[in-house]
């Protein structure tokens, strides 16, 4: 038995990550009812709707499903908490990511939910392990969104996260498909984590025209920007994005840049649909996806072509 299936309860090893703006509650209930493991981001969204989200993705699967807090992300992540408490029971994991996760652990533990943390270098991962986290989710710089400021790659981050630690290791950024999942997990990886792939799906809320921005994308259709900041956002170049970067090069500061990615800007783009007015948040794989699909679809698939990928003969 896959040890990321055991300790989440579901069917495939296959994570919806956190999508801030986006990360509704029917999408995750989609990913959950395809076998994977849906999550309800917190990220751009107020507490009310943060519950109510929470709501509609029970209502819609009697399958385990999670939420995510980036914790960095959050003025104050305590109200989000209190909703993570009353609704303990319809929640079975919590990913924390973008921030300290030692002192929310025991408060996780104690709700007796599975913990989840997202890291970006073999250290961070041995930390968290130690501080009791139950899966390490790392994640390479193809990765839409956050990225942590090494920008170590997917590809030589799994083995030696793996090697950092014995809980099991989910793989995040550039995975979108069953061959990608089953390479993943021909490195070491117990699981993988997808963001951009699920974005452009029919259950996702994130505005059509972000969807199609995606299927559009071309390989070098993404770029980094707030280096500046330590840390690194991918998004959709456009744009905003090259004013960010032209910002950055005029002297960025931390006063300067800041306010350009802060409050309304990421959710002006991906949710409201104001694509030039803001950043879109999107991995390097977005030029491998052709088509709006369902989640549940995805996740399905995947799951069974990996596992014709991995019981073909190869040569080499
Ligand atoms: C639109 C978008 C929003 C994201 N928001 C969050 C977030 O709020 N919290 C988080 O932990 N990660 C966030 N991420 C990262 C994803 O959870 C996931 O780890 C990442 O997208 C995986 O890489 P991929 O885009 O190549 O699939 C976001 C990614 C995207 C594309």
């Amino acid at each position: 038995m896959n040890r990321v299936c055991e300790l989440l309860e579901i069917e495939f090893p296959i994570i919806e990550g956190g999508l801030a703006y986006v990360g509704n509650g029917l999408l995750a209930a989609a990913v959950s009812e395809g076998g994977g493991f849906g999550q309800v981001g917190s990220a751009g969204r107020t507490v009310d709707n943060f519950e109510q989200q929470i709501l509609i993705a029970a209502e819609a699967t009697s399958k385990p499903f999670g939420v995510n807090i980036p914790i960095s992300q959050h003025t104050d992540f305590t109200p989000y908490f209190e909703v993570i408490r009353k609704h303990r029971n319809l929640i079975q994991a919590v990913s924390l990511g973008a921030g300290n996760p030692k002192p929310l652990i025991p408060v996780i533990k104690e709700m007796g939910l599975r913990i989840l943390v997202l890291t970006s270098t073999a250290f961070h991962s041995a930390k968290a392990e130690s501080l009791g986290a139950d899966i390490i989710v790392c994640e390479g710089y193809e990765a839409g969104g956050s990225n942590g400021p090494s920008e170590l790659s997917t590809f030589t981050l799994i083995p030696q996260v793996k090697r950092a630690v014995s809980i099991p290791v989910v793989a995040a950024g550039g995975i979108v498909d069953g061959r990608s999942l089953a390479s993943a997990i021909l490195l070491g990886a117990d699981g993988v984590q997808l963001g951009t792939r699920f974005v452009a799906t029919t259950e996702c809320e994130a505005h059509d025209n972000f969807k199609a921005a995606i299927l559009q994308a071309k390989d070098v259709s993404t770029e980094i920007m707030t280096r500046i900041l330590k840390g690194p956002i991918r998004v959709l170049k456009n744009e905003y994005s090259k004013k960010v970067q032209e910002a950055e090069k005029e002297n960025g500061t931390l006063e300067t840049i800041l306010p350009l990615v802060r409050g309304k800007y990421n959710g002006l783009a991906m949710f409201e649909g104001e694509i030039s007015e803001g950043f879109m948040s999107c991995g390097q794989v977005a030029s491998l996806i052709d088509e709006i699909e369902s989640a549940e679809e995805i996740v399905k698939r995947m799951a069974r072509e990996a596992k014709e990928v991995l019981n073909s003969p190869v040569s080499i």
